[in-house]
């Protein structure tokens, strides 16, 4: 096979090598193309744009296929916890016994917020976004540890645990401060996810005790969240650490990244959308033409991926632990009976299929967090706190590396040509 390949730029014919990844897909190598033909390359929202090489996840987007560090994402589903799974996904091999009870250890003594940060809280109007505290918090963070370097894997480990635990602490007292109620410290006996759902429902005279069902259905969704390649958050990320910033910067940029409702806010978009298709009394069917017909630039949420043009291998293990939590709850969603009817409708429908528009991770994830009684203005939150082992691992992966440079993309300008400046009496 060819690892070289040839363009031709006003008659000249240069050469640039071809880089083979693990899984034999090819890239262009183009680090050499302005020196050579002093040209750039254009590729609006990157979809063809390669912007790094990467050791942690691997995407087939045709075959819809996710792979963590190479293990595939329903052997995880399967075997191993969020936890397992966030350490493999920073540190690229799966736990021993003991790197998970140290790293457990550090995660149960880092879940307290320094005591001080407490009063930050306070600061932020009584409805402020979950999404915008988290990403100042996180920020925050970084000022309680000014001077601390991180040079080895275990400075690495401290950190992520800080960053992880806290994450999940954080969320849970900006949903407390948004509902007036006081904050719930973490509990030492309880493991990450229980914990969290600890700290988000109970009350100073009432304990929530979360059954092994919803503890494990909140798992598996920030198992399934933990890592994908280079979307618009783990970019932004990579993007804030190739400028040299610590880590907690770095991730806490990925959560503003992530807000939006073409990114992680999509969660949100698609319970949004159920409740309209509900309210509107005009049936699925309806908003499926207003989708064809593109009204308003009105889109199936939940549905289409960048990525993925065949089946989100997330969507198919959420869906499967949407109806077990919900058989299991004794729940009957309306809204679920409406996104079975819209699943099945659009998945019929030749504009879906021509266009490879399937289920994504946030048609089912919604769901399940309701469920469980997770706030709408929540949603993100969790897909944050669930990112977290992925931001950091890209993180590592800029900081470890020698040659790492500072990512600064080129544009082609299209604004005025060269303009004289009018004086204001003349303007
Ligand atoms: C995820 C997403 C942003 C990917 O966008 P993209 O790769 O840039 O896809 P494009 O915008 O190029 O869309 C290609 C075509 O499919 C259509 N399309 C894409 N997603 C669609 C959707 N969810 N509903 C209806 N039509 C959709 C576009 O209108 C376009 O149609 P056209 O060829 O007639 O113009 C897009 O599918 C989307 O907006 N999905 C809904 C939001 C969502 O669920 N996001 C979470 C992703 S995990």
């Amino acid at each position: 096979m060819s690892r070289r390949c040839h363009v031709e730029v006003d008659s000249r014919r240069y050469e640039l090598p071809v880089v083979v990844g693990t899984e034999g897909e090819r890239a262009i190598d183009i680090r050499g193309l302005r020196r050579q033909t002093g040209m750039i390359t254009l590729d609006d929202g990157y979809a063809n744009t390669g912007s790094c090489t990467s050791d942690i996840t691997y995407i087939d987007g045709e075959q819809g296929i996710l792979r963590y560090r190479g293990i595939p994402i329903e052997e995880l589903a399967e075997n191993a916890s969020f936890v397992e799974t966030a350490w493999l996904v920073i540190f690229g091999r799966l736990p021993s016994v003991t790197d998970r009870n140290r790293f457990s250890n550090l995660l149960t003594e880092n879940s307290m917020l320094p005591d001080n940060m407490r009063k930050h809280f306070e600061a932020f109007p009584p409805h402020a976004h979950p999404m915008a505290i988290l990403s100042a918090m996180i920020n925050a963070l970084s000022t309680y540890e000014p001077q601390r370097q991180i040079e080895s894997d275990d400075d690495v480990e401290l950190a992520a645990a800080r960053l992880m635990s806290r994450v999940r602490t954080i969320a849970a007292a900006s949903y407390k401060s948004s509902v007036d109620e006081p904050l719930i410290y973490p509990r030492y006996d309880f493991k990450y996810c229980e914990n969290f759902l600890h700290m988000m429902f109970s009350l100073p005279y009432k304990e929530y005790e979360p059954s092994p069902e919803v503890a494990r259905a909140i798992n598996l969704f920030m198992l399934l969240h933990a890592d994908h390649e280079q979307n618009c958050s783990t970019s932004t990320v990579r993007m804030v650490a190739s400028g040299q910033a610590n880590m907690f910067a770095s991730c806490a940029a990925g959560v503003c990244a992530l807000w939006g409702p073409l990114h992680g806010g999509a969660n949100v978009a698609v319970i949004q959308m159920l409740e309209a298709i509900r309210a509107s009394g005009t049936g699925v069917a309806d908003h499926v033409r207003r989708v064809k017909n593109k009204e308003a630039g009105l889109r199936l949420m939940g549905f289409g991926h960048r990525v993925y043009r065949n089946t989100d291998p997330r969507a198919k293990l959420l869906k499967k632990s949407a109806d077990q939590l919900l058989d299991h709850l004794h729940i009957d969603d309306p809204l679920l009976e409406i996104a079975q009817e819209l699943e099945q409708t659009a998945l019929e429908d030749p504009y879906f299929i021509e266009r490879k528009l399937y289920p994504n991770v946030d048609f089912y994830s919604g769901i399940i967090l309701r469920a469980v009684g997770i706030p709408l203005d929540m949603f993100t939150v969790m897909f944050a706190i669930g990112r977290m082992p992925g931001w950091i691992a890209n993180w590592k992966e800029i900081h470890d590396d020698p040659h790492s440079r500072i990512y600064r993309p080129r544009q082609v300008y299209t604004g005025n040509p060269l303009t004289e400046f009018v004086p204001r009496d003349r303007r």
